[in-house]
């Protein structure tokens, strides 16, 4: 199982501190904090072993001239181990096309990280019933950049856009569902790399639902935005991941 805590912009060097104070991690469960860019490397030196740390967005080249832009090489340099690529706020606000995001994916495991490559549909997509054919969309540009069996070491975070911040999460059998339907799309390329690859579900995920979510046979874990701020509410979290005992 793995569990991530996506801030998105929020923390500081004393919430950093006051988080892994606080944080219970267990045997079983990967944990990966993505803090905003620059508090990456104040996260590593300060994290308990077996507690890991990445980006939230990364540039496409390891260097030059790309004024804003950090590469992935420089997040491993200081201890990052790996990058979320392709979040929805970042396709909508920035822009980021799908074959976009399958470079960064790809920019990922050059410079030495893995990536949560994540997918999903928003509401209108859903309601239109086109869920499926837009992840199967998004997917198939990273399976064309990537090869499977490199993608098997990272991970896919399927968050449907109109679950995230909203309060309002995929039940159990929408997110199984998707979850399954992305794992066959590996299977057709790579049976071996869909049983590796970990699928993990974000949008809305809370202490009272994660463990439910984590119960259903596609889902390897989430990816958590509101409810991975506060060391308490992760850590509830983490342990409904490793009470599923799927290891
Ligand atoms: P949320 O965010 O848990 O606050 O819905 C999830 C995400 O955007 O990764």
């Amino acid at each position: 199982m793995l569990v991530a805590a996506n801030w998105k912009m929020h923390g500081s060097k004393a919430h950093i501190h006051e988080f892994v104070d606080g944080l219970r991690l267990v045997e079983d469960v990967d944990v990966v904090v993505f803090p905003p860019s620059v508090f990456v490397q104040e996260l590593v030196q300060c994290a308990p072993a077996g507690l890991l740390s990445g980006i939230q967005d990364i540039g496409i080249q390891p260097q030059g001239a790309h004024t804003g832009e950090v590469a992935a090489e420089m997040v491993a340099e200081v201890g990052g181990t790996w990058s979320i690529v392709g979040h929805s706020e970042r396709r909508i606000m920035q822009a980021e096309t799908d074959d976009l995001v399958a470079t960064k994916a790809s920019a990922a495991f050059r410079g030495g990280l893995r990536p949560i490559v994540c997918v999903g549909e928003t509401l209108s997509e859903r309601e239109a019933g086109h869920e499926l054919a837009v992840v199967e969309r998004q997917l198939a540009a990273v399976l064309d950049r990537v090869d499977v069996n490199d993608l098997a070491e990272g991970a896919i975070g399927y968050e449907p856009v109109w679950a995230i911040g909203t309060g309002k999460t995929a039940t159990p059998a929408q997110a199984q569902e998707m979850h399954a339907f992305i794992r066959a799309q590996i299977a057709a390329e790579s049976p071996r790399a869909a049983d590796a690859i970990r699928i993990v579900y974000g949008g809305s995920v809370k202490p009272d639902n994660a463990a439910e979510l984590f119960s259903e046979a596609d889902i390897d874990g989430g990816l958590v935005g509101g409810a991975s701020l506060k060391a308490d509410e992760f850590s509830a979290i983490v342990s409904a991941a490793d009470a599923v005992g799927k290891g």
